[in-house]
């Protein structure tokens, strides 16, 4: 469960895992920064902030960016975030298309902690048919985020996918799942009554980090990661050659170490041949790459959209038929996004047991009706209930224990219903396995870095030597008895698990 830092003691750990990695202790940081040594500690013990002249010095002077620096805010220290209908209408902007009104935008509930930016969009154009080609609808550019849409009302949805558009009438309960960067516009088919649309648009794996990095290899290295996928042999054979350039591998050497005959291999290299299981385990095995790595991804996209009628949508009841707590209706996704989940919640009537909900995705959630619902939840070892009203909506961090409660009903359609979207975040995948194979410790030490890299015994390393004629000034807590630096005042508030949890140190490597 969540334990509560502040931002500045955030930047004191970042601070110190950042001097960690370049191998600097605080004296060598501090005299290559120009500072003080107290300076140094006082960042590292979160009592002081990372002021704008030290890490334009260090930007200066080390291989590191200025955004290395800042932690990100926890805007849910209570594990949620409440939006209520009148702040999500206080926010209304009304934007243009064409010289007339086109959609209203209202904001629901979102934190700093994941890229989701949900909207609560009203349609303000009304047409009169289906026709994608429909001059008086107003595409836009596409943008970089997913976007999971849920509709309410008669809507039509426009998508363009290889100069082709297209336009698929929705009703209530609908949903779709589409790819960044596809054109689409949405519009009514009601004048009396104008449809709305929750669209969900979040960050895949390439937001963030990914896309800073792309931005400074520049455009024509951007593209060269971009692997063919449509046909299996040309996207495998791409896999091949991209792990064989990795470990710059010949082909015969590949051939002789995995047992693949040299012609089968050769053809599949020239995405001539698909390989089988067991030829792929054994490439696997002689790239040194997990067999996964070697599969291409299966595209489930239809022209970039994935398009459920809610009528069509798999439904069960959790946990099961005897007393469920929630009828579960699973709305559009992609394998493109598995860690990204849209569901449709109705909530049932006086269980026996309230039904927790956890997973490791954050998750975000809007009542859509047509009741007020409870939503209960744990965190910090404390139980917490709020009610959502229609119109409502939340976010709840990962891992958060959560579950949703209603009175009975004489009218079973009056349940409430809660959309749910749940979204991976940065640790999903292929990050959350490599969090499981360092382990509970280590992650906790990258979550929340307080030691230097190596212990310091009572005589000083080669190390301490090596960086003590740069020391600058002198320090209250340096051991009087060797002159090294004492380990610095970690953060009172919040990280003594940490600490208790901390493993036995190897030596400076
Ligand atoms: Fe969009």
């Amino acid at each position: 469960m969540s334990r509560t830092t502040t931002f500045q003691q955030r930047a004191g750990a970042t601070f110190r895992a950042l001097i960690n990695d370049l191998k600097r202790n605080e004296a060598a940081a501090a005299s290559e920064l120009g500072v003080d040594e107290s300076v140094v500690l006082g960042i590292l013990a979160g009592e002081r902030p990372v002021t704008r002249d030290i890490i334009e010095k260090a930007v200066a002077i080390w291989p590191v960016n200025e955004r290395d620096f800042f932690p990100i805010h926890d805007d849910a220290p209570d594990g949620l975030r409440v939006m209520r209908k009148a702040e999500s209408v206080a926010s209304r902007r009304v934007f243009q298309r064409g010289g007339a009104d086109f959609y209203e935008y209202r904001d629901t509930a979102m934190s700093r902690l994941v890229m989701i930016r949900p909207e609560w969009i009203k349609m303000l154009h009304v047409v009169t048919d289906n026709d994608p080609e429909n001059p008086t609808v107003r595409w836009n550019n596409g943008h970089f985020l997913y976007q999971f849409t849920y509709f309410i009302g008669a809507v039509n949805y426009y998508y363009e996918w290889n100069g082709r558009k297209f336009c698929a009438p929705m009703a209530t309960g609908d949903s779709v799942f589409g790819l960044p960067f596809a054109k689409h516009s949405f519009a009514s088919r009601d004048p009396t009554s104008p449809g709305r649309i929750l669209a969900l648009t979040y960050g895949g794996r390439l937001s963030g980090d990914a896309q800073h990095e792309l931005g400074a290899l520049g455009e024509e290295a951007a593209r060269q990661y971009v692997l063919p996928l449509n046909d299996a042999a040309r996207a495998q054979s791409a896999l091949l050659r991209l792990h064989a350039a990795n470990g710059s591998y010949s082909t015969g050497q590949l051939a002789a170490a995995s047992g693949v005959g040299r012609d089968r291999l050769e053809r599949a290299l020239d995405g001539e041949e698909t390989l089988d299981t067991e030829a792929l385990e054994a490439l696997a095995d002689a790239l040194r790459v997990p067999v996964r790595e070697l599969v291409p991804a299966a595209l489930d996209t239809t022209d970039g959209v994935v398009i459920v009628p809610g009528e069509r949508a798999p439904a069960w009841l959790l946990p099961g038929a005897g007393r469920p707590a929630y009828r579960v209706k699973e709305l559009a996704g992609s394998r493109v996004t598995p860690y990204a989940k849209s569901l449709e919640l109705e909530v049932l009537p006086d269980p026996v047991d309230r039904y927790c909900l956890t997973t490791g995705l954050h998750e975000y959630g809007y009542n859509h009706g047509p009741a007020p619902v409870t939503l209960g939840w744990e965190c910090d070892g404390s139980a917490h209930r709020t009610v959502l009203e229609p119109e409502d909506s939340f976010y709840i961090k990962p891992h958060v224990p959560h579950w949703f409660t209603a009175p009975a009903r004489s009218d079973p359609d009056a349940a409430p219903r809660v959309l749910l979207l749940r979204v991976g975040g940065k640790i999903a995948g292929d990050t959350a396995l490599e969090a499981s194979i360092i382990g509970r410790d280590a992650i906790s030490r990258v979550a929340f870095e307080t030691t230097c890299w190596y212990d310091r015994g009572r005589r000083a390393g080669p190390e301490d030597a090596a960086t003590s004629p740069g020391r600058t000034g002198s320090s209250p807590e340096r051991n009087a008895s060797d002159g090294v630096p004492a380990p610095p005042r970690f953060p009172p508030v919040g990280n003594a698990r940490l600490n208790e949890e901390r493993p036995a140190r190897a030596g400076p490597t």
